[in-house]
């Protein structure tokens, strides 16, 4: 007696489960095909068939509707079993505004073209993964996209100018690619004022003067080989705060340059810029400079935190003299 009111009991709990499971069948359907053609890794164990999928990990479901809206899936161990591509049903999931494959060495494999129907997406990280294949212009039709990161990949080819085109980026991550050719100049024309990462890659050409039309607020593009005017980046009206050139080819007078007063950090190290340092620079509150392995001249002025940088700031220079280096003669 007492066994069967248990089971009874049993079997009402199963059945609430079963009514109350909040998960949309269908995205169920395609999660666990993604699960399928990520060949079972074991960081989705959690993803069981029998249980429901809005409570599953590294998936969250909209409080209202239920529908999946953020996929993420990353290891902090690389996971060695781990070895696939993106799974083109991720393209299934149609009111995902969260996507993101981050430190999955064995993912390879180009960037999926299903990816263009996400129109709700807002965050895109596919990062430290073995993405190759070029960073492709269907990403413009993304236009709720605030961030985009694809850095730390195998990405090859060069950057489509139509990324401008989103008008809400906050931050674009492609640094720490293979990418190559020029900054699109239609990169002057992003209507948000991005945080630009292009560090690490082998860029070439001019920085476009069109950039300057931007209010950026950090802007990267260290470790390529940029040539050229970097001016246009700077100015007395420009909001920039962090700009890091360093390691290119950049070639250009730093005498004539006014530097906007919210510059915090400039790295301009192993370029050939060439002139004097601007006294402008001790009217700046700098946290950071580094204008070593250049060919500037003259003397260092005097004031500002000019002098409580280390000559390591400033050695490896053509002719550049003054505390912290030596006297000048
Ligand atoms: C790797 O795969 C084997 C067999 O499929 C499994 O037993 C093991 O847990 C997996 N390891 C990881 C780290 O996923
Ligand atoms: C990355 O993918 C390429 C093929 O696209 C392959 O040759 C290479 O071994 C992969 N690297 C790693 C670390 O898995
Ligand atoms: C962007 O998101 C809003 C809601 O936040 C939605 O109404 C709109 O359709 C989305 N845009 C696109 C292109 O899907
Ligand atoms: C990038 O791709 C090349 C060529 O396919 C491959 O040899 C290399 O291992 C890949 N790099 C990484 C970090 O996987
Ligand atoms: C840039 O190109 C050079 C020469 O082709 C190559 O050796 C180097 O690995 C490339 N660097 C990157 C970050 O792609
Ligand atoms: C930059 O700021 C100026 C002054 O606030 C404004 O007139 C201009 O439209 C801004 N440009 C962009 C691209 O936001
Ligand atoms: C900077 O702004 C001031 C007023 O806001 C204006 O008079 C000046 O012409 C601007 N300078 C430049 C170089 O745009
Ligand atoms: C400036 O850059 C040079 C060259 O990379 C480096 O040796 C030096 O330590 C840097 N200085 C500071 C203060 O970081």
């Amino acid at each position: 007696m007492a066994t069967a009111v248990l089971r009874l009991f049993l079997l009402l709990i199963l059945l609430t489960c079963a009514i109350s499971e909040l998960c949309n069948p269908q995205d169920k359907k395609v999660l666990l095909q993604i699960k399928k053609d990520l060949n079972n890794p074991y960081l989705l164990a959690s993803w069981n068939p029998d249980t429901d999928c809005c409570t599953w990990y590294t998936v969250d479901c909209d409080p209202k509707t239920h529908r999946i809206i953020s996929l993420t899936i990353f290891s902090s161990v690389p996971e060695t079993n781990f070895s696939a591509q993106i799974p083109p049903s991720v393209g299934l999931l149609p009111y995902l505004e969260t996507l993101e494959f981050h430190k999955l060495p064995k993912l390879t494999g180009p960037l999926q073209p299903t990816i263009a129907k996400l129109t709700n997406l807002k965050f895109l990280r596919i990062s430290n993964t073995n993405l190759s294949g070029s960073v492709p212009s269907f990403l413009a039709q993304l236009t709720n996209l605030t961030f985009l990161d694809l850095s730390f990949n195998n990405l090859t080819g060069s950057i489509p100018g139509s990324l401008s085109q989103l008008p809400n980026l906050n931050a674009l991550h492609l640094d720490r690619n293979h990418l190559t050719g020029s900054i699109p100049s239609s990169f002057g024309s992003f209507k948000s004022n991005p945080d630009i990462y292009l560090s690490h890659n082998n860029l070439t050409g001019p920085i476009p003067p069109t950039l300057g039309n931007l209010n950026l607020t950090t802007i990267d593009l260290s470790r390529n080989k940029l040539e050229g005017d970097a001016s246009s980046i700077f100015g007395p009206n420009k909001t920039v705060q962090i700009v890091d050139l360093s390691r290119n080819q950049l070639s250009f007078d730093l005498s004539e340059v006014e530097f906007p007063a919210s510059l915090t950090s400039l790295d301009l190290n192993h370029n050939k810029v060439y002139g004097k340092l601007p006294e402008g620079l001790t009217a700046l509150n700098l946290q950071y400079l580094n204008v070593s392995y250049n060919r500037l001249c003259g003397q260092i002025p005097v004031g500002g935190d000019l002098q409580s940088f280390d000559i390591y700031s400033y050695f490896h220079n053509k002719c550049l003299c003054g505390s912290p280096l030596p006297k000048c003669t």
